[in-house]
């Protein structure tokens, strides 16, 4: 009988698994760029298919039963690492795997799990890391669902919560972490950066210095995850700023053309270990097809990102000077010498391409401003190819109490904006006639 050696594993394994000349040439690390088009597929192992194909299967057949036990050992924790090879697409896929090796090229991580939609995420890193009685800190705001998902579901488990808005000080920070302390055991350190929708920045850096000085004295130390979707992977990379773990909606820029939903992680191999086996349980993994989508979406991240951050960067500077615009929150506008230019230029490459638009005027203005526009879309979404435009007050945040969205500066002037792809002089046009309805 075959006994089972390495080279049946490999075998099995080096469907995916990059090769050093993939990723190097001449001693030279290739960028992300280059790497999606091919990093993580042999096409060899798919009869010469350029792209990879679609694989629509529930299951895997294995070579042997031990190669059977062997990857379930993998599956259940028994053996550290993960599955070695394909089992059932619950747990893990070709594509979904291609796609996850590809996610964690743009941030130099070891590892990386890919799910059916960024709130999927989110919510198998919060099971799989969070238990009753433990004290979650965040910054604030959060988008709203992980805000629900935080403070009213994980409430109703006896989690408890302490935040600190995004744009808080290292001193600031300091003290709502050493208060967290005393309340319980603070499981994760939940950030979003920039926040949806106040593009406030978050201090990675400094919120990595307080949990180290404070929990460096043993006992558990809670790993600082953080929202990404606005900025990464091109313009902000967090897992070099003191992040453990990086989230996505995948929807937004990553997949790039509003066609899909889904939601990934990336992060060290233990930190991402654990939320595989909470991802193997729960069956939040992204499907076949939406992950086939994503490797072909990645294929023109950083062009399309660039083009969107170079025509936002043009219609901003148009809208702050109209005489019906009050202001414009945009992260290439920061005061400079202020705290959150600081944290801009040790965190960020890029000011992004979705911005606030405050007009004058109030709900009425900004729904005329809305319902005048030609080429942007009247829609609530983010990071796609076409420019698309809301009210998020009277939207995505309208169920937040009044006092809250005062605070956080979600008024009714606010109209949040999108920049895709469009040609920059037609998008300053649609601009300016909106401008004149109102
Ligand atoms: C910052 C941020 N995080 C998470 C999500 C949730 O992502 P999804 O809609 O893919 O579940 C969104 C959605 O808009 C978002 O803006």
């Amino acid at each position: 009988m075959k006994d089972e050696t390495e080279a049946d594993l490999s075998g099995v394994s080096s469907r995916r698994r990059p090769k050093a000349d993939a990723v190097e040439l001449n001693g030279r690390r290739l960028k992300p760029a280059t790497l999606m088009m091919g990093h993580g597929y042999d096409p060899m192992l798919s009869e010469g298919a350029l792209k990879p194909p679609i694989f629509l299967t529930s299951t895997f057949v294995f070579e042997n039963a031990a190669a059977g036990k062997r990857h379930f050992e993998g599956v259940t924790g028994k053996r550290p690492g993960g599955a070695e090879g394909l089992v059932y697409s619950r747990f893990n896929g070709p594509n979904q795997e291609i796609l996850e090796d590809r996610l964690g090229v743009w941030e130099d991580a070891e590892d990386a799990l890919t799910f059916s939609s960024g709130m999927a995420a989110i919510a198998t890193v919060l099971l799989a890391m969070v238990q009753p009685g433990d004290v979650i800190v965040h910054s604030a705001p959060l988008y709203a669902a992980t805000e629900t998902l935080i403070g009213k579901i994980l409430g109703r488990f006896g989690v408890q919560w302490l935040d600190f808005p995004a744009g808080a000080s290292r001193d600031e920070i300091h003290a709502v972490l050493a208060r967290a302390q005393g309340l319980g055991r603070v499981a994760l350190i939940y950030l979003e950066s920039p926040a949806n929708p106040t593009n406030q920045l978050v201090d990675i850096e400094a919120v990595r210095a307080s949990r180290d000085a404070l929990f460096a004295s043993g006992g558990h130390v809670p790993p600082i995850a953080i929202d990404n979707t606005f900025l990464g992977p091109l313009w902000q990379k967090p897992l070099h700023h003191g992040a453990d773990l990086v989230l996505y909606s995948l929807t937004k820029y990553a997949g790039g053309h509003s066609d899909l939903v889904a939601g990934g992680a990336v992060g060290s191999k233990a930190v991402i270990g654990q939320i595989r086996a909470m991802r193997n349980t729960i069956g939040t993994i992204v499907d076949p097809h939406s992950a086939w989508m994503l490797l072909r979406s990645l294929e023109t991240l950083e062009l399309r990102m660039s083009r969107a951050g170079e025509n936002a960067a043009r219609v901003c500077a148009y809208l702050r000077d109209h005489p019906k615009v009050e202001r414009v929150g945009y992260l290439g506008f920061l005061e400079p010498g202020s705290s959150q230019a600081d944290i801009y230029r040790r965190h960020c490459t890029g000011a992004g391409s979705t911005f606030s638009l405050y007009l004058k005027g109030g709900e009425r203005e900004s729904f005329a401003f809305l319902d005048a526009l030609r080429i942007a879309k009247l829609a609530v979404s983010l990071g796609g190819t076409e420019t698309l435009a809301s009210a998020p007050a009277a939207m995505t945040h309208l169920s937040v109490p009044d006092d809250r969205k005062l605070a956080l500066g979600i008024t009714d002037n606010l109209v949040r904006i999108s920049i895709g792809v469009e040609d920059a002089d037609d998008l300053l046009a649609d601009m300016e006639q909106a401008l004149k309805s109102i």
